[in-house]
């Protein structure tokens, strides 16, 4: 019998909030990663669930993330997807500017995470990713 895997696949800027994010995540679940800077062609077809990883520019997820999803929707098809950005926005803005890229990408399992969350892990990462974490 084949055993899938699981993936992160990501897009991180300038301050490598996602890269950091990812990196946690991937460990956590022993997923393989992958930063579309550095690879855009994945061959998905080994993995049952890929969590996508996103900042946000002026409302805008990053290019390579969408761009992803976008050219890989039928290998993506059927997969458990997971989303989670790294954003500066919280409460109402922050839940909005979500709720608009999980219906851009069409991953309606979507998260977000920042710094001003009131609850810190040991790792210095915010204690919401250890929650979404656990559902991975
Ligand atoms: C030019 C610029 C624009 C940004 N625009 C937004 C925004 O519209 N909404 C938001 O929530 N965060 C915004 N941010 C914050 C980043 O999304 C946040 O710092 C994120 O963690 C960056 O991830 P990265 O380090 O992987 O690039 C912006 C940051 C920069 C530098």
């Amino acid at each position: 019998m084949n055993r899938m895997g699981k993936a992160v696949i990501y897009a991180t800027g300038m301050t490598k909030n996602t890269k950091k994010l990812a990196e946690y995540i991937a460990k956590s679940i022993g997923a393989e990663i992958f930063n579309l800077k550095e690879i855009t062609k994945i061959d998905v077809s080994g993995f049952d669930e890929i969590i996508f990883g996103t900042g946000i520019h002026a409302g805008k997820p990053y290019k390579p993330v969408k761009e992803f999803i976008e050219n890989n929707k039928e290998s993506l098809a059927g997969k458990k997807l997971f989303l989670f950005i790294s954003c500066m926005y919280n409460d109402e803005k922050g839940d909005r500017q979500c709720e608009t890229v999980s219906n851009d990408f069409g991953i309606s399992d979507a998260v977000y995470f920042n710094k001003k969350a009131e609850e810190m892990n040991e790792a210095g990462f915010p204690a919401a990713v250890d929650e979404f974490i656990k559902r991975l």
